[in-house]
């Protein structure tokens, strides 16, 4: 007999106490990847402990790397050659791995990497990370399902992005850190995660500057050398934790994330009515003790209101008083998990990217389905708002982004549990 586990969540809960917040799951994916680079022993710390961070691990194993995870702590030994194929059974199972496109093609002078196609948030094109690797001179197609690029030695090159791509960004920062010459990345991504990876690429011998701006210039170098590297904090899980505490009206310390690196989202967050106060060494406080006020929310990249806060965003906007209009910038099908929101009673109504969510006094357990990592842990927060029971279900999704999910809910005085039902118990 199969047997599925789900997150059971009890409403009437409010969050208070202190959580720690570990490194950010989309940069330590990152982190990873630039290990290639350089041949040797590279260190990352805090790190969290996830499935993607396995998975990735994985990824890395495949292409010739030894890969230790313990806690927090990863080490990959990058040998001289590396293998240039990351396969489709592993890209599948973690789209960020086409983050090792640009520094395969640096290494090796030939990558190819499964495409990895869409998921439950959107279409997800990667015709930016083409366009870009292509103006540094590389050959680079679509070939049977997968990314082919070739290049002798990458050169530097003048690349204007579309849209800020996260993974653009990164894909092109990390192929030209080696490349002969300058490239500069116009209209790049300023995301605290790349300013982390900028960070550890610099550490270890790359010469980039303009990181956290919209334009980066990397002077490309003949060598890189290993490095040891701790992980930025993870203003998503700060971010999901700081709602959870203005809907249930608890009070929470947020430690591991400076205010700084969510202050889009915690200014929403003054506006519903709540007290934010920054503490040093990167941690804040918030506390609320009020129902919220309805704001509006429109997500763009950074420092922008982040997509994957959105489910929160909704969650909030499901229990305050009054009508948010939500608005989605980033992926087309961000709002698939809505539905399961309206299983909980709360009153939504999308049309195209705009949500109308009108606040109810109260929502109403009910078992939900994770559709994506922040889709099941909006629900689940969601749930701490609803009468009765909420059962959370496809909880590798939260998993895959979210450490100890449910001790840390725990933590923070909810009573939270994971069970193994039999499959066909689980009818939903
Ligand atoms: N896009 C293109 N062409 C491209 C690249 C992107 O059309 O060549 C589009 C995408 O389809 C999407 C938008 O541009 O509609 C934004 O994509 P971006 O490249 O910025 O995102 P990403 O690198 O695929 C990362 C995070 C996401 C996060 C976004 C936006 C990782 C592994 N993933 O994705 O995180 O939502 O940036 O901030 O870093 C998550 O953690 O749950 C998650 C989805």
């Amino acid at each position: 007999m199969t047997r599925v586990d789900v997150i059971r969540v009890y409403g009437g809960a409010r969050l208070a106490g202190e959580v720690a917040v570990a490194g950010a799951k989309n940069s330590a994916l990152k982190l990873m990847a630039a290990a290639l680079l350089a041949p040797g022993r590279t260190t990352i710390a805090n790190a969290p402990a996830i499935t993607d961070i396995s998975i990735m691990a994985e990824v890395l194993r495949r292409l010739g790397c030894q890969v230790t995870l313990d806690g927090g702590d990863i080490t990959i030994d990058t040998p001289e050659r590396l293998e240039p194929e990351a396969d489709y059974d592993l890209v599948r199972r973690l789209r960020a791995s086409i983050c090792v496109l640009g520094p395969l093609l640096a290494r090796c002078g030939h990558a190819r990497v499964a495409h990895p196609g869409g998921d439950a948030i959107g279409s997800r094109g990667l015709d930016m990370h083409v366009a870009g690797l292509s103006r540094m001179g590389a050959d680079i197609g679509s070939e049977h399902g997968f990314v082919v690029a070739r290049a002798t030695r990458l050169s530097g090159a003048s690349i204007w992005l579309d849209f800020p791509s996260v993974g653009a960004t990164e894909n092109i920062l990390m192929a030209a850190v080696l490349a002969q010459g300058t490239t500069v990345i116009d209209n790049a991504a300023r995301e605290p995660e790349i300013v982390d990876l900028v960070t550890m690429l610099n550490s270890m011998g790359a010469h980039v500057t303009g990181e956290g701006t919209s334009t980066l210039t990397v002077e490309g170098v003949e060598t890189m050398h290993p490095t040891a590297h701790r992980t930025v904090g993870d203003r998503i899980v700060a971010g999901t934790w700081a709602f959870g505490t203005v809907m249930t009206r608890g009070d929470v310390v947020v430690r591991g994330v400076g205010a700084g690196n969510l202050r889009t989202a915690l200014d929403k967050l003054t506006a519903a009515g709540a007290e934010v106060e920054d503490l040093p060494d990167d941690a804040f406080r918030v506390r609320m003790d009020a129902r919220p006020t309805a704001v509006d929310v429109v997500t763009l990249p950074y420092p922008g209101f982040a997509t994957d806060l959105l489910p929160m965003a909704i969650g909030l906007g499901a229990v305050s008083a009054g009508a948010s209009l939500i608005t989605e910038n980033i992926f087309d099908g961000r709002f698939m998990f809505v539905n399961e929101m309206s299983r909980l009673g709360a009153d939504i109504r999308t049309d195209g990217h705009h949500a109308v969510v009108r606040g109810r006094e109260r929502l109403s357990g009910a078992p939900v389905r994770a559709s994506d990592i922040r889709a099941g842990a909006g629900l689940a927060i969601a749930g701490l708002c609803a009468e009765g029971a909420t059962e959370v279900s496809h909880v590798h999704h939260i998993d895959r982004g979210y450490p100890n999910f449910v001790d840390q809910l725990r933590s923070l005085g909810v009573k939270a549990e994971r069970v193994t039902v039999p499959d066909e118990d689980y009818r939903y």
